[in-house]
């Protein structure tokens, strides 16, 4: 049965609770939803150079398809897939310079564009190479020095990034480094969706969250949605941590502690003044979800204050609220719920893709 969530927010329920229980809509949101969005690689440092490799493993426990970044000697990138066109090998288990794509099992070879150069032992072979004996490429996309690709893109990555882009194109994105000492990943017993649901809405910050609830102004939290985004902007409050945009930016006067970006589906983009708290959603089964922070830093004075600090602490209070959700929504008498206008927008926008994902 399909899913539904009204355009209207004053007259829409939420998404379903079958959603989160039943294992068909759960394989069905892994083939319509994740492979049809873009998916985030990490920084692209392994491939700086031009004839270089590195795997990729793709949503590990959902999509798991192992895939190749190749940059050739002219030093063009590509995503390909990682899998010997013979008999299914894995090609590329480490990065590494080449100048070929080597095969360890019976030594087929590629070159770094994917095309199947040398095979021993096929003199014979009718209609061989073929064009199936080349490696597969997959959709991929750069952004600021991170790597995207896409199984069977709903859309060009463009469409799901352009607006962080835009608004946030004053801030030097290039120049953020990857810190590894900040590495987290939380193991979570819950549907995936529900940590996403959670993310959306600050309408809890107060009632879950009284450290950051001192420091972001809840009054002007606000929440804006656009095609495949959408973002929560908190404002400081008086004497808190804060960026100040500068003139030319749509926020250019406001003292923002955090733009709260979502790229649909599982994607969490949190810029701080000190840089940015990535947070990648990753659906293991119906009801265990791995959530990896990675942090980019740029200004290291600034680690410690506002909104961007403290964030294991809000990790933990969210994780308890979104594990007693997951037991919830399991009731025989919850089905539905109703959206905030004011306060669930990002929620609702979130269903509604859904939605149209998976129909
Ligand atoms: S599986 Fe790769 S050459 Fe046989
Ligand atoms: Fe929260």
């Amino acid at each position: 049965m399909p899913y539904a969530v009204d355009a209207d927010i004053s007259a829409a329920r939420t998404l379903d609770s079958r959603f989160y229980r039943d294992a068909e809509a759960f394989s069905t949101a892994r083939e319509r939803v994740f492979a049809r969005s873009w998916q985030w690689l990490g920084p692209l440092g392994d491939v700086a150079e031009n004839g270089s490799l590195a795997p990729r493993d793709l949503l590990p426990g959902l999509l798991d398809e192992p895939l190749l970044l190749s940059r050739d000697g002219a030093g063009a990138l590509r995503c390909l897939s990682n899998v010997c066109t013979h008999r299914g090998n894995i090609l590329v288990k480490a990065p590494c310079r080449a100048e070929q794509i080597r095969c360890g099992y019976h030594s087929r070879r590629f070159d770094l564009a994917g095309k199947m150069i040398f095979m021993p032992e096929f003199l014979g072979v009718k209609d061989f190479p073929a064009a199936s004996d080349n490696l597969p490429q997959v959709a991929f996309g750069e952004w600021a020095g991170h790597g995207f690709a896409a199984l069977d893109p709903a859309a060009p990555l463009d469409e799901f990034v352009a607006d962080v882009k835009a608004r946030v194109s004053w801030l030097p994105l290039e120049r953020f480094e990857c810190d590894a000492t900040r590495d987290r990943d939380f193991d979570i017993d819950a549907h995936w969706a529900l940590y996403v649901e959670n993310y959306l809405e600050g309408f809890h910050i107060p009632f879950v969250h009284a450290g950051l609830n001192q420091v972001v102004d809840y009054g002007s939290y606000s929440s804006e949605t656009f095609r495949y985004a959408n973002l929560q902007l908190a404002l400081a409050k008086p004497g808190e941590s804060a960026f100040e945009p500068p003139p030319g930016s749509p926020d250019h006067g406001k003292r923002i502690a955090a733009y709260y970006w979502f790229v649909f589906p599982n994607l969490m983009l949190n810029f701080y003044p000190w840089g940015l708290s990535l947070n990648l959603v990753q659906p293991r089964a119906i009801d265990r979800t791995r959530v990896s922070f990675r942090s980019f830093v740029f200004d290291r004075s600034k680690l410690d204050a506002g909104a961007g600090s403290g964030l294991d602490r809000v990790e933990a209070e969210d994780e308890a609220i979104v594990v007693a959700v997951q037991r919830g929504v399991r009731s025989r008498f919850y089905r539905h719920g109703r959206y905030s206008p004011t306060r669930e927008r990002g929620v609702h926008h979130f269903h509604r893709l859904l939605c149209e994902f998976l129909a």
